[in-house]
């Protein structure tokens, strides 16, 4: 039976290839992230576009949650200064909180129990989102009136952006 024999010309040609592919793909996901998944500016509707390639994190039960997550925000996020009130947009923003709560506690139980080694890092991200929350919370308390895109804009981002890159770090770990 005969080998293939790769010459270190040709080796490196594959090498250059592979390359070329993964930055090709990086450029896909790029894209995809900052237009495709992402949509609205401004005081415009913004949407998140679920795509189980680019936000399967390697667990079901975390993916449901964080799929969950997404369709809340995206539905705060269809009510616009426009069609409710600032008051009932708090109401909505309080209501939001158990559920995302819910949702970190359970992603830091599941990385102890599988001895993440990231997880006090990642339990530190999850903090300073909850402290940057209690600072929204207390504008949802008071009812300010000009604090609503900003709200959204943060929950938005930071959403996407923890999921993307913070959560997909312990996918190899399922
Ligand atoms: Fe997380
Ligand atoms: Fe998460």
């Amino acid at each position: 039976m005969g080998s293939i024999v790769i010459s270190p010309e040709k080796g490196n040609y594959i090498c250059r290839i592979e390359v070329y592919i993964k930055v090709v793909h990086l450029r896909i996901i790029f894209i995809k992230c900052n237009q495709g998944l992402f949509t609205g500016g401004g005081n415009k509707m913004k949407k998140i576009i679920w795509d189980d390639e680019f936000f399967d994190v390697g667990h079901e039960i975390l993916n449901k949650q964080h799929k969950k997550i997404i369709e809340l925000l995206n539905q705060l996020s269809a009510d616009t200064d426009e069609t409710i009130s600032t008051e009932t947009f708090y109401f909505k923003f309080k209501e939001l909180q158990p559920y995302l709560k819910q949702h970190l506690k359970y992603e830091e139980r599941l990385l102890e129990d599988i001895g993440y080694a990231g997880i006090e890092a990642h339990k530190e991200v999850h903090a300073s989102y909850l402290g940057d929350m209690a600072k929204y919370m207390k504008f949802a308390e008071a009812n300010a009136p000009d604090q609503r895109s900003e709200i959204k804009l943060f929950l938005f981002d930071w959403w996407r952006s923890h999921i993307l890159e913070e959560d997909m770090q312990y996918k190899k770990h399922f």
